[in-house]
């Protein structure tokens, strides 16, 4: 089977420094792969390239077998114009850690322009779509607040709901629980639990170690620009083959104790 999407060898430098090495991942119909890996890995690069917001400097990708961002013209490879790259992008659909609402737009609003203008729905058409996904995401009814109005669990929903709007072939998602307030983080994750039930194509970048766990199909472990390991979820967790990925659940999971208050700080705080 093709698979929706197909980095191959994928390079990336900003300035002397190798963002991406050479990554290479297919994603099938269907499948949700979760990426994970330290900070400065390259997992938003990978997420960033593959949205074409970043340019790459080797290596090719695919969405649906098609090559992104550039065309064969006389035997050589061009870049696509502007407009092309805008419908490639429109095929798939970001969602960012910091939402990227326009803040001055209602939520309606945010839902339904990129469906007009990028997919030439009738506003009837994107009106009812907005709506229904809005429903979908458990925000029925916000359809005429503004980004500024909502929790940050709510504006990455819409973020999540705008993302969806134009039907898109493949979700990624950068990070979208690490901006919010832990008490924020379920409502957010449960919707895209609820997307990968759906079937929903997706790769999702997240430092939640026991989310990336349980919604994965295939988990991707980077480091320096590289994946360094990828399989099953049990494979990565619980059968981590490298050095490196060994060093850095133990880390995870060292940091998750250190959140518990210790036995003298609750003694303490009973104290008091
Ligand atoms: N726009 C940029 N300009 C310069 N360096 C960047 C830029 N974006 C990312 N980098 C660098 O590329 C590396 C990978 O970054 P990033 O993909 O954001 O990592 P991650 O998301 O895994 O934390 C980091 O060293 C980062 O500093
Ligand atoms: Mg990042």
């Amino acid at each position: 089977m093709k698979p929706v999407l197909s980095v191959r060898n994928v390079r990336k430098r900003f300035g002397d420094h190798v963002a991406l090495d050479g990554v290479s991942l297919d994603v099938h119909e269907g499948e949700v792969v979760t990426v994970i890996g330290p900070s400065g890995s390259g997992k938003s690069t990978l997420v960033r390239c593959v949205h074409q917001l970043e340019a790459i400097d080797g290596g090719a990708m695919y969405l649906d077998g098609e090559l992104l961002g550039h065309e064969f013209h006389r035997g050589h490879l061009r870049p696509l114009p502007d407009r092309r790259v805008a419908a490639q992008r429109g095929r798939m659909g970001m969602v960012f850690q910091q939402f990227n609402l326009f803040a001055h737009w209602s939520v309606l609003r945010n839902l339904t322009e990129a469906q007009v203008a990028v997919h030439g729905r009738t506003t009837g058409r994107a009106r009812e779509e907005a709506l229904r996904l809005l429903e979908r995401v458990g925000l029925a009814g916000k359809a005429d607040a503004h980004p500024g109005q909502l929790s940050g669990g709510q504006q990455q929903r819409v973020a999540i709901a705008r993302a969806l709007a134009t039907g898109p072939r493949i979700m990624l998602f950068d990070e979208p629980t690490s901006a919010l307030d832990p008490e924020l983080v379920d409502e957010v994750l449960s919707v895209v639990r609820d997307l990968a039930a759906g079937g929903m194509t997706m790769i999702i970048v997240t430092h939640e170690m026991s989310f990336a766990r349980e919604v994965a199909d295939r988990c991707v472990f980077m480091e320096h620009g590289r994946v360094v390991e990828t399989g099953t979820p049990e494979e990565i967790f619980d059968r981590p083959g490298s050095p490196r990925l060994r060093a850095f659940l133990s880390r995870f999971s060292q940091e998750r104790v250190r959140e518990v208050p210790d036995e003298r700080t609750l003694q303490e705080e009973n104290a008091r």
